[in-house]
């Protein structure tokens, strides 16, 4: 297998943004724009006006498929190019080459053309390949600028050495394309790491029957067991997610979705899959009570003179899948808490036989029900020290959950 072809799986059908500004290695960029599409990913290029100096729009139009944008309008027909837009469509931005002017304006936020200004709004892994002259690349500026872009989590692809476009010998040369697209597909093989796993997810509320038209539930939203449903299937994991009664919410194609209604139903769904899961994350605010009796007609206020609703207790999910728990099985449950939090959290991970739980307060601003973000706690059996995270998205906290798992 070439080194290309063994790039291909984990770059299709990936976003690629290629940012090129002007330097000599531009004429580069041309390759690279090839071996990504080569590799089966979409490529759309940004070139800062200094690149077209080094190397024609039309080449990397040709080669991409898109059209190339440089410029925040384009001037014929005042058509606005969203960097919004972009940021969010890229799953890797790949700055190649990078001078060190780029390299200063991305570590100080000089936002003054589309490539920076969309690098700002990009959620995507960001690359950079700087390519300049040997002196350049060891002056202070430079240095400082890049390990500042290391800060923010950018991988910086670092430049070879050889002889530059100075004529002068020492290191500055772009990395070469087969090598920018190697790094680009590391990153993303290295997420494949839940590949070959069984994922089972519970989330969002129960509703237990009362009625034909009325229910007992909670105002759990299933937010935050979507989040790790997705993330989980992003890494490569087969995911069962069984879910009770949620709206709105997306899921990665590829899950194997259950939507249920009642604890018990959910209990039925989550034992069917715990048979094959490896893990099983219970995120579902699941009801601990239900009416002892469904009463198959609506209640009437004056004439069915009913005053108060028997219940009866539903079954644990989490504890009855912890008492069946096969050897290297691991379990992960959830508390929502108000109060003596860590006690009750460390109380229903040993009760339950979980091997990890998160924890969240309904104290904590920014946490628990609706709210895009959370804010928790991991709290281990095997006696490893609990891990407080600051407020994040449910979608970072999904990461954090599983990155911990994967450690268990
Ligand atoms: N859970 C479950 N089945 C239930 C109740 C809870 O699977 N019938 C799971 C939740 O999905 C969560 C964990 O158990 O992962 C803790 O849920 P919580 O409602 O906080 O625990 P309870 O045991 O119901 O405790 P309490 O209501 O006393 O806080």
């Amino acid at each position: 297998m070439t080194n290309t072809e063994s790039c291909t799986n984990s770059l299709k059908g990936k976003h690629i943004v290629l940012g090129i500004t002007g330097g000599i290695a531009a004429y580069k960029a041309a390759v690279l724009t090839r071996l990504f599409i080569k590799a089966g990913a979409e490529v759309q290029v940004i070139m800062t006006p200094n690149a077209c100096e080094f190397i024609t729009p039309v080449t990397l139009s040709t080669l991409s498929g898109k059209p190339v944008i440089k410029e925040f309008f384009t001037a014929n027909t005042g058509e606005w190019h969203s960097h919004v837009d972009l940021g969010l469509w890229a799953d890797a931005f790949v700055v190649a080459p990078a001078t060190a002017s780029t390299i200063g304006k991305m570590a100080n936020g000089i936002a003054d053309n589309m490539l920076v200004t969309s690098y700002l709004s990009t959620r995507g892994k960001v690359f950079v390949a700087p390519a300049m002259d040997f002196d350049m690349m060891l002056h202070p500026s430079t240095k400082r600028n890049i390990d500042l872009l290391k800060s923010y989590g950018n991988i910086i692809i670092e430049p070879a050495e050889g002889e530059l476009a100075s004529h002068l010998i020492g290191k500055g040369r772009m990395e070469e394309p087969e090598n920018i697209i190697k790094a680009v597909a590391a990153y993303f093989d290295s997420k494949q790491d839940l590949k070959g796993k069984c994922v089972l997810v519970t989330a969002g509320p129960t509703y237990e029957k009362i009625d034909p038209v009325r229910f007992i539930g909670n105002y759990s939203t299933g937010k935050m067991g979507y989040a790790i449903a997705n993330e989980a299937a992003k890494r490569g994991a087969e995911v069962i997610l069984v879910s009770g009664p949620v709206e709105g919410l997306q899921v990665e194609p590829g899950i194997e979705l259950h939507k249920v209604e009642s604890a018990d139903q959910m209990l039925a769904m989550a034992q069917q899959g715990f048979e094959r899961a490896d893990v099983a994350i219970l995120s579902a605010a699941v009801a601990d009570y239900r009416p002892a009796e469904y009463i198959d007609h609506k209640i009437k206020r004056e004439k069915s003179g009913i005053e108060s609703i028997q219940l009866v207790k539903n079954p644990d999910i989490a504890a009855t899948l912890g008492a069946n728990k096969r050897n290297g099985q691991i379990l992960i449950g959830f508390a929502l808490e108000t109060d003596n939090e860590n006690s009750n959290a460390i109380d229903k991970l040993h009760r339950k036989n979980l091997d990890m739980i998160v924890l969240n307060s309904l104290r904590d601003a920014g946490a628990g029900f609706g709210v895009p973000t959370n804010k928790v706690s991991l709290i281990f059996a095997d006696g490893r020290p609990q891990l407080d995270f600051p407020l994040k998205s449910k979608a970072e906290v999904a990461t954090d959950i599983i990155d911990n798992m994967l450690k268990l």
